[in-house]
């Protein structure tokens, strides 16, 4: 049987051979939502160890951060978007319920061969779609696989609640997964959930519930009464989702060392979800390995949820944190509950830059905005002419239209 590009189906080694990040530029400053809400600095630093978060504007969306996060992980491999056979974005904060995320950004790249789709696992979500990834690349049955985590959790926000609005931000990171022969790569992962904690962390929003939930903005969720929660917006029982984080997390690392036949000792660095510095402390602690090899920016993006584990990953390897050979532990944890580690043996230096490869990719992103705007064009000129009227949906259309991303 032979693969997507014709060549014989084969087990190989799925291995990252691209990287790339990308924040939205506005800080919000532990001292900016000391003015919004009842908070300081000093509280937010020794409970949380953030110091600044980043926030999207308001007219950029998950699509957006995605996009640009992905181009920076296609030059660094220096492969093209149409060379892409799989994009799956991780995110709890798509821009709708379908189309997916990740079907927006495959639009935006101009990845024409690629499947897309959306993966909801919260704070867990990159660690599994890198998993679900690898393990297609493994297979033979794709070559080359766009692997995203991307949100914009501050539209999730409810300013006015200072236990859980400080404590998130915005952001995206990417990697790209290609098969090879040579051994390496993803070694070995774990994906867990425990359902039964599904209250303990979640956005109520439109979806299957809605049947049973009353029309108000305001719901009670818990049957004591004395909790009530505002639709669409995060909420989250922190005590809670500490005790359960603390309890797993090391567990779940020390079986994907197992299984990759490894112990601590050997880990170069473990990249964990940037929820809480002391969260980060502790896995170093349970492990017994220094602190300097649990990598840790809370401080600077505060919680991207599933954009956290490849922001501090891009952000270790642009600092020479990870050297060849070295063995890289991810772990994710969060609403589900869920919570994934996974260990890779790292092998990537960065492509050599290619003038010709760039101009192509650019050429590429370029064909994918006048092949949207043509067709959807078209699509109007038909309507008009057939006298049916516009789509619900139109409005929204011409926000994407005008939004063509930066190349
Ligand atoms: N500023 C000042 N005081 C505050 C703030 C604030 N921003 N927030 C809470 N407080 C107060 C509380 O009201 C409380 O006061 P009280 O004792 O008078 O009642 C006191 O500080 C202690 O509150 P706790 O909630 O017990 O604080 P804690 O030390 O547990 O820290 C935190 C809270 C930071 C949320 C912590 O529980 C945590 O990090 N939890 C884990 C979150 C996490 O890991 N999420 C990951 C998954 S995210 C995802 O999947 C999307």
């Amino acid at each position: 049987m032979a693969s997507r590009n014709g060549t014989p189906r084969m087990l190989r080694y799925a291995h990252v051979v691209g990287w790339g990040k990308y924040v939205p530029e506005r800080i919000l400053s532990n001292e900016d939502l000391a003015a919004i809400v009842e908070t300081n600095d000093e509280w937010i630093r020794q409970r949380t160890g953030i110091g600044e978060r980043r926030i999207a504007d308001e007219d950029e969306s998950t699509t957006d951060l995605a996009f640009k996060a992905a181009q920076e992980a296609l030059k660094v491999a220096n492969i093209l978007p149409t060379d892409v056979d799989l994009i799956v974005v991780a995110t709890s904060t798509p821009e709708h319920i379908f189309p997916s995320t990740a079907s927006l950004v495959q639009d935006r790249l101009g990845a024409n061969r690629a499947g897309a789709y959306d993966l909801s696992a919260a704070c867990s979500g990159f660690v599994y779609a890198l998993d679900m990834a690898a393990a297609k690349v493994r297979t033979g049955d794709i070559d080359i696989a766009l692997v995203i985590g991307a949100e914009t959790m501050s539209r999730l926000m409810n300013w006015t609640d200072r236990s859980t609005c400080i404590l998130f931000g915005d952001g995206a990171g990417a990697v790209v997964v290609q098969g090879k022969s040579e051994p390496g790569g993803v070694l070995s992962s774990t994906l867990r959930s425990d359902g039964a904690g599904w209250d303990l962390l979640g956005v109520p929003t439109v979806g299957s519930l809605d049947t049973y939930l009353p029309e108000r903005s305001e719901i009670v969720l818990d049957n004591t009464g004395r909790h009530s929660y505002e639709m669409h917006r995060l909420h989250m029982n922190g005590r809670e989702v500490y005790k359960f984080a603390t309890r797993v997390v090391s567990d779940s690392l020390r079986q994907v060392m197992t299984e990759a036949e490894i112990t601590p000792d050997d880990i170069g660095l473990i990249v964990p979800h940037q929820a809480n510095q002391r969260i980060i402390d502790n896995i170093a602690k349970q492990l017994k390995i220094p602190e300097d090899r649990v990598y840790s920016n809370v401080a600077k993006y505060g919680n991207t949820s599933a954009a956290s584990v490849p922001l501090a990953l891009v952000e270790a390897i642009e600092q020479g944190r990870i050297k060849p050979g070295d063995y890289v532990a991810m772990t994710g944890f969060g609403g589900g509950l869920t919570w994934a580690s996974l260990v890779l043996q790292w092998d990537a230096v960065q492509a050599e830059y290619s003038r010709v490869m760039d101009a192509r990719r650019r050429f590429i992103y370029r064909y994918a905005v006048t092949r949207r705007r043509v067709l959807r064009a078209w699509r109007r000129v038909v309507h008009l002419l057939s006298g049916s009227r516009a789509t619900p949906l139109d409005t929204i259309r011409r926000r994407f239209d005008d939004d063509d991303g930066d190349f």
